[in-house]
């Protein structure tokens, strides 16, 4: 596992390639049609015009970043956050994996990634020790992008785990014989604090924590957390949670910016400034096996993930982030950013 450059690069013109399944015909959106006739043209187009800044690039990681994507609460965003940050950070020039640890497959299926139960699978590099370059695919829309999936022999793979050797640091161990140059390595968790996400917590130095800015929000976090610490302790003493990212923040409600408020005294510098907005466009998306940055690049949505990432990058490098000029393009929504709020 290596990152092969730490330049500032301009964002790549993604390959063209086939993936007309997964673009619905009849699809509403927010941006007017663009000129670019391939898919993938229209959505980078769409995202560096919607960023407003072509061939302006983000500096890379020095070394990849491997960030955890954990909360044991469901449905607080954990596969949503993974799959457009990635795609982000693609965007944004560099060179992301995803690995999908959740048997449930959402971010495999998210990303248009077949994940059918003979495909080889993370699973495999879990159970079986083969090695991850065997099963890692391709993000058909993105280039630049690359996902690991997960099939449903993951489901077995927490009462597998128990018996075998090393059985916490074996996907450590896996990415740690990767050989392709990364930037970043994003793990999406299953819901649970098992032996699945003990395996991530080991294989990544970061821990990003989606909370939905909703009651209860910071309910059950605390043992997230005391998971983190038993983990530095004790297997990873590169731990800590780096980054907290405001999901379905719905600006018009004061129970979103109650809860915003609350994270923000209670986690302080880790929470990013830019939160993610409620949005149909990012929920429609994965059933049409694409991310929001590719189904539809100028939503606030897809401006929204492009700015999380772009704040992610810079703080990677120790660049203070500006929210007074953040890339919000023609949505220009403060609730986007509801530091400036
Ligand atoms: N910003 C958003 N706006 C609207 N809907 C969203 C947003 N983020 C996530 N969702 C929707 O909320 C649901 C839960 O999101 P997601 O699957 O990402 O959560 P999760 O934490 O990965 O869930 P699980 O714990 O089951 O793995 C999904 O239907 C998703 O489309
Ligand atoms: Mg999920």
């Amino acid at each position: 596992m290596r990152s092969d450059a730490n330049i500032a690069g301009p964002m790549t013109d993604p390959v063209p390639g086939p993936r007309t399944e997964s673009m619905g015909g009849g699809v509403s959106r927010e941006t007017p049609p663009p000129m670019d006739d391939t898919p993938i043209g229209r959505a980078a187009q769409l995202a560096v015009e919607a960023l407003g800044r072509a061939g302006e690039g983000l500096p890379r990681p020095e070394q990849t970043r491997v960030m955890v994507v954990a909360n044991q609460k469901g449905g607080v965003g954990k596969t949503t956050t993974t799959v457009n940050l990635a795609a982000s950070l693609a965007l944004h020039g560099g060179r992301v994996l995803v690995v999908d640890l959740d048997p449930q497959g959402n971010a495999s299926t998210a990303l248009g990634i077949d994940h059918h139960a003979e495909v080889p699978s993370i699973y495999d590099v879990l159970v079986e020790s083969r090695p991850l370059s065997e099963v890692v695919q391709p993000v058909p829309d993105v280039e630049g992008l690359f996902c690991a999936p997960a099939t449903i022999d993951l489901a077995g793979a927490e009462i597998e785990l128990v018996s075998l050797v090393a059985r916490e640091s074996r996907l450590q161990r896996a990415i740690q014989s990767y050989e392709q140059p990364l930037d970043y390595i994003l793990i999406d968790c299953p819901p649970s604090l098992g032996l699945l996400t003990v395996n991530a917590l080991v294989a990544g130095a970061e821990v990003l924590i989606p909370i939905q800015c909703e009651y209860y929000a910071l309910e059950g976090l605390g043992q997230l957390l005391r998971n983190v610490d038993l983990v530095r302790g004790h297997l990873n003493p590169d731990l800590h949670v780096s980054t907290i990212l405001l999901t379905m923040y719905d600006g018009r409600t004061r129970l979103a910016s109650q809860v915003a408020d609350e994270v923000r005294s209670h986690f302080g510098e880790e929470v990013l400034r830019t939160s993610i907005p409620r949005s149909v466009r990012i929920s429609e998306a994965p059933s049409y096996g694409q991310t929001v940055l590719t189904y539809d690049p100028g939503s606030s949505g897809a401006l929204s993930y492009l700015e999380a990432a772009r704040e992610i990058a810079l703080r990677g490098v120790g660049v203070t982030y500006d929210a007074q000029h953040a890339h919000l393009g023609a949505h220009n929504d403060q609730s986007m950013v509801e530091g400036i709020q």
